[in-house]
C-alpha cells in the first residue's frame, strides 16, 4: 500500500530536460552505428508540498518537532518546518519502505531555507537504512550551503542495494541545530535504458593485453548493472566492502553481508576479485588505534605489540574468509608521503609501529594466501617524487625478504592531467625492480579544479575525456607486458565517488554514463576512429540520427556572449557588472560562469551570483533565483573589486565550459 497523501504523475520537467541533454552530449560526439536508446519520461513517485496543511508523511527523526509552516514557502503558502532540534542529525523524515524498490534509482530533490534569524550553514540529504536491528546512513547531497534568505535545491540520485526492515530520507545539518524549512519534496525515477549489445565487450577488445576490471558494490550485481559489469569485464574490486570499517568495525565482530554478495557474485559469473584493502590510514574503526579503556596506542613496545596482532588477526580473518577466490591483495594501501625523508607516511600505523606494520602484514598475507600477488597500491604515482620514494620503499622491503609482488597505480586522473610521458615514466620506473604492475583505480574526471561544477558534463570535456582514455590505454596496451590488468574505479558515471570528492558535483569520470550508455570515452578505448577527431564538436541540427529533432546541440564557440563593464573606478577599487547571454539553443538549469583577472584583481563582494576566487580565476554561480537560464535568455551579476597597478579588462570568459564572445 502507498501512503494516501503520495500522488504520482509522468513528466517532471526539470528532469526530462537533463534527461534530453544527456542523450545529446553523447550523440553529439559519437556517431555510433545505431542510435542508443532514447530516455523515457521520468516517473513521479512522491510530491509533497504541504499546500493540504499536513506534513503528508514527513516526521522527526528523535523528539524535534516537524510542523506545517505558513511563514515561508518555496512554491504556494505552505513549507515545513523542523525546530526545537537539539542535534545536527535531527531533521524531518519520509519514511521510504513501501515506495522505493531495491535495484532502480531514484532522483531525491527538497528544497531547504533556514528559519529566519538563524545563522548560514549546511544541510544535507540523507538515507538511512535499517535492516535486523542496525542503522546505516548514505548521503544522496552532501554538504551544501544555505541561509535564513534563500531556499536552495538539493538534488540527488539513489539506488538502494541492500535488503532493509526500515528506509527513510531524511534533512540534517553538517553542524549546529538551526531550525530549518522544507518544501517541495519530490521523488521519481528516470526508466532505464536497455543495456546496449550492439557494441564489443571491453574484455573482448582488451583480451590480448590485460583483464579490465570495475570497482563496484552491491548495486553492480543487480539488474542492468550486473548486466553491464559482466558483459564488458573480467575482474571487480569491492569499493569499500572488503575495507576494516566493512569488515571489523568493531573488534571480533566481523561483518561479512556485503563482501560475500560482491565476491559470491563475482565467483558464480567467473570474474577475478581484487581484494581492497587490509591496511591503510582511511577506513580503519578508531578502536584499532585505542586500547580497550579508549586511550590512544603509543610507540611503547606493549602497544606496538597491541596494533600488530590486531592486525594479523584481521588478515588471517579477511584472507582466510576467501581463500582462491581472491588473487591479489592490495595488503597497503597509500603509505607514501613523498614530504617525508623515509618517504613514509605518518598514518597511526606508522606512528605506532614505525615500519613493522608492512612487514607484519605482507608476511601474515602471505602465510593465509600463499599464491595470491600482494599489492602495494597508492595515488599521484605519476608524480616523480611520489614515484620514486615509492620505488625505493618497494625495493628497500623486497631487499629485506618482504613478500611485495607488485604496484598499484590508483590513477585517478582528470581530463588535462597528467601527460602521457609523465605517465609512461611511472610505468618505466618499476620495471628494474622486477614486480608486477597493475592500474587499479582510474578514473578521469571532467573537472581540472575544484572551483568547477557542471550540471550536466559538456559535450566538450567528454570528447577531451575520450580523448585521454584513448591515450592512456594505448600506453598501458604498449606496456602490456608489465600490467596484470587495468581496473576502472566504477561501472558508470551513476555511482562514482567522484560526486562527492574533493566537492560535492556531479562528476562523470567513467566509460558508462548514467544511464549506462557507452560514452565517447569507451569509444576512445574500443574504436578512437569513432570519436570525432577535432576538440570542439559542432554538430548541426541535422548531423545525424541520434540528435533530437526538438533539441540543437550547441557546443560551438559561439554558444555565449560576454559583456563586461567597469562601471565605476576609483584609486584601489572598482565596481563592474557582467551580462552573459547564453546564445546557444540550450537551457541551461544551472550555470557556471568563469573568468581570469589578468592583473591581480581581488573581488570584494558579488550580488546575483555566488562566486569563488582561486588567484586569478574566477567562477560565478547561480543565486536560488537565477539558476535558469534559457536559450537566447540573460544572467547579470555586478561586483565590487580591488586593483593595484593596473586594471584590466579578464580574458577567458565562459558558461559551463563553452568559451564565450565578448561585447
Ligand atoms: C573510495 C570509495 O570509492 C568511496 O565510496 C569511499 O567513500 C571512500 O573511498 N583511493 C582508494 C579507494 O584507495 O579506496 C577510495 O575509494 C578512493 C581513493
Amino acid at each position: 500500500m502507498r501512503a494516501p497523501w503520495t500522488r504520482r504523475h509522468r513528466l517532471l520537467p526539470g528532469l526530462l530536460a537533463l534527461a534530453c541533454l544527456a542523450t545529446v552530449a553523447v550523440a553529439a560526439a559519437v556517431p555510433l552505428t545505431t542510435p542508443p536508446a532514447r530516455a523515457a519520461d521520468p516517473v513521479l513517485v512522491l510530491d509533497a508540498t504541504f499546500e493540504d496543511g499536513t506534513t503528508q508523511g514527513f516526521r522527526s527523526r528523535a523528539g524535534e518537532t516537524v510542523a506545517v509552516s505558513t511563514a515561508v514557502a518555496h512554491g504556494g503558502t505552505h513549507s515545513l518546518l523542523a525546530s526545537g532540534r537539539t542535534a545536527s542529525w535531527q531533521g524531518p523524515a519520509l519514511d521510504l519502505l513501501d515506495e522505493m524498490v531495491k535495484g532502480t534509482r531514484y532522483t531525491l530533490t527538497v528544497w531547504v531555507r533556514l528559519a529566519a534569524g538563524q545563522s548560514p550553514g549546511q544541510v544535507r540529504l540523507s538515507v538511512q537504512r535499517d535492516s535486523g536491528g542496525t542503522s546505516a546512513y548514505d548521503q544522496v547531497v552532501g554538504d551544501t550551503a544555505v541561509t535564513a534568505d534563500a531556499w536552495v535545491r538539493l538534488s540527488g540520485t539513489y539506488v538502494l542495494a541492500h535488503d532493509v526492515d526500515g528506509l527513510s530520507a531524511y534533512v540534517e545539518t553538517a553542524s549546529g541545530t538551526a531550525d530549518l524549512h522544507i518544501d517541495d519534496f519530490t521523488m521519481a525515477y528516470q526508466p532505464t535504458k536497455p543495456v546496449q549489445t550492439d557494441i564489443p565487450a571491453l574484455r573482448e577488445v582488451l583480451a590480448a593485453d590485460f583483464p579490465i576490471g570495475a570497482a563496484i558494490g552491491n548495486r553492480q550485481v543487480i539488474g542492468d548493472q550486473a548486466v553491464l559489469l559482466r558483459r564488458h569485464f573480467d575482474t571487480v574490486t569491492p569499493g569499500n566492502a572488503l575495507k576494516w570499517d566493512a569488515t571489523q568495525p568493531t573488534e571480533g565482530a566481523f561483518r561479512w553481508a556485503d563482501a560475500d554478495t560482491q565476491v559470491g557474485f563475482a565467483t558464480d559469473n567467473g570474474l577475478a576479485v581484487r581484494g581492497h584493502t587490509l591496511v591503510w590510514h582511511q577506513q580503519t574503526p578508531a578502536w584499532v588505534f585505542t586500547d580497550t579503556d579508549g586511550t590512544p596506542l603509543t610507540s611503547e613496545p606493549a602497544d606496538k605489540a597491541l596494533l600488530l596482532s590486531r592486525l594479523e588477526a584481521h588478515i588471517r580473518a579477511v584472507v582466510g574468509r576467501y581463500g582462491d577466490a581472491i588473487g591479489v591483495w592490495d595488503v597497503a594501501n597509500e603509505v607514501i608521503d613523498e614530504n617525508q625523508s623515509d618517504g613514509l607516511r605518518r598514518s597511526r600505523w606508522y606512528e605506532i609501529s614505525g615500519v613493522d606494520y608492512l612487514r607484519t602484514a605482507f608476511r601474515v598475507a602471505r602465510e593465509v594466501a600463499p599464491t595470491a600477488k600482494l599489492y602495494v597500491n597508492d595515488y599521484n604515482t605519476n608524480v616523480p617524487a611520489k614515484r620514486d620514494k615509492l620505488r625505493d620503499l618497494v625495493s628497500r622491503l623486497r631487499a629485506e625478504g618482504v613478500p611485495i609482488d607488485g604496484v598499484g597505480h590508483q590513477m585517478h586522473v582528470n581530463v588535462q592531467w597528467p601527460s602521457i610521458a609523465e605517465t609512461e615514466a611511472m610505468l618505466r620506473a618499476f620495471i628494474p625492480l622486477g614486480v608486477e604492475q597493475q592500474v587499479t583505480e582510474m578514473d578521469v574526471s571532467i573537472y581540472v579544479d575544484n572551483g568547477e561544477s557542471f550540471p550536466t558534463p559538456p559535450a566538450d570535456r567528454l570528447l577531451t575525456q575520450a580523448y585521454r582514455y584513448r591515450d592512456l590505454f594505448a600506453l598501458y596496451r604498449r606496456y602490456a607486458d608489465e600490467l596484470t590488468s587495468v581496473t576502472l574505479w566504477g561501472l558508470a558515471d551513476d555511482d562514482t565517488w567522484l560526486d562527492t570528492f574533493p566537492v560535492a558535483r556531479k562528476d562523470a569520470p567513467l566509460l558508462f554514463d548514467t544511464e549506462l550508455q557507452a560514452k565517447p570515452a569507451y569509444w576512445g578505448i574500443v574504436d578512437p576512429t569513432r570519436i570525432n577527431p577535432t576538440p570542439t564538436p559542432t554538430v548541426s541540427p541535422t548531423a545525424g540520427p541520434t540528435v533530437s529533432p526538438t533539441v540543437t546541440p550547441t557546443t560551438g564557440p559561439d554558444s555565449c556572449r560576454a559583456a563586461y563593464t567597469v562601471t565605476n573606478q576609483w584609486p584601489g577599487g572598482f565596481q563592474a557588472s557582467l551580462k552573459v547571454t547564453n546564445t546557444g539553443v540550450r537551457a541551461r538549469d544551472g550555470w557556471t560562469v568563469r573568468w581570469r583577472f589578468p592583473d591581480g584583481q581581488l573581488i570584494s563582494q558579488l550580488w546575483n551570483g555566488t562566486v569563488r576566487q582561486d588567484g586569478p580565476d574566477v567562477a560565478v554561480t547561480p543565486t536560488s533565483w537565477n539558476s535558469a537560464l534559457p536559450a537566447g535568455g540573460t544572467v547579470e551579476f555586478g561586483f565590487l573589486g580591488s586593483w593595484s597597478t593596473s586594471n584590466s579588462r579578464p580574458v577567458g570568459f565562459t558558461l559551463d565550459g563553452l568559451a564565450c564572445a565578448t561585447g
